[in-house]
């Protein structure tokens, strides 16, 4: 996973808990990089997931709920450092159209190596989009993060439903996001 998903995570533990936190994760899970990121570097997922399940274990919260909050989190500081990819769009749905043929395409782009999910979507009607997520790394919770963190940007208000799940080939997950207001 690219080092700038471990620094935002980091920022988000930071924010919202102190740098103690930050420190205290770290020092429980013993990662191979002594958490120590830089955006542009490659870094076990393994990682991450460690930090949250440590954070959930500290906070009493469930592990999908710390999950999706960071996508929340994580939507918010991509419209902040790439704006570029808002600018044209006027809608959650607008955004989401364009991640894997054009927001994914140019973060290759930017990081060669990054891994990648893939999206394909469906017009059911003007207020009802669905999302097929398709993933090894498998995060759903992180996915539906991100989409509600756009969704707060617009200043709309979505109902987003898991309808399906398919593990093999390559673990799947249909949203059917409807636009509430
Ligand atoms: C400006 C907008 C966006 C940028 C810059 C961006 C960038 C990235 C980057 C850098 C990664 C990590 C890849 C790696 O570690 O190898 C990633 C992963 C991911 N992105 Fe995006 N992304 C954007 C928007 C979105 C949106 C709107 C969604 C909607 C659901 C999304 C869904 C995901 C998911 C679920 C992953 C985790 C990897 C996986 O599931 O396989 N992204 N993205």
């Amino acid at each position: 996973m690219k080092g700038i998903v471990f620094t935002e995570f980091m920022d988000m533990v930071e924010q919202g808990w102190g740098m103690e936190m930050v420190d205290d994760l770290i020092d429980a899970t013993n990662p191979a990089s002594r958490g120590a990121y830089t955006s542009v570097g490659t870094y076990d997922l393994n990682e991450l997931v460690g930090y949250v399940v440590e954070l959930s274990r500290r906070l009493d919260a469930p592990v999908p709920a710390l999950v999706k909050a960071f996508g929340v989190f994580l939507a918010g500081s991509f419209v902040k450092k790439f704006p570029v990819f808002f600018a044209s769009a006027r809608s959650t749905f607008d955004v989401l159209r364009e991640v894997d043929r054009h927001i994914h395409v140019e973060v290759r782009k930017l990081y060669p190596d990054a891994e990648l999910p893939v999206f394909s979507y469906r017009d059911v009607d003007a207020d009802t989009l669905e999302l097929i997520y398709e993933s090894t790394r498998n995060l759903p919770d992180l996915a539906e993060g991100l989409i509600e963190g756009c969704a707060g940007h617009f200043n709309e208000i979505l109902r987003i439903e898991r309808t399906s799940v398919q593990m093999e080939p390559v673990p799947q997950v249909v949203f059917v996001i409807t636009r509430v207001a």
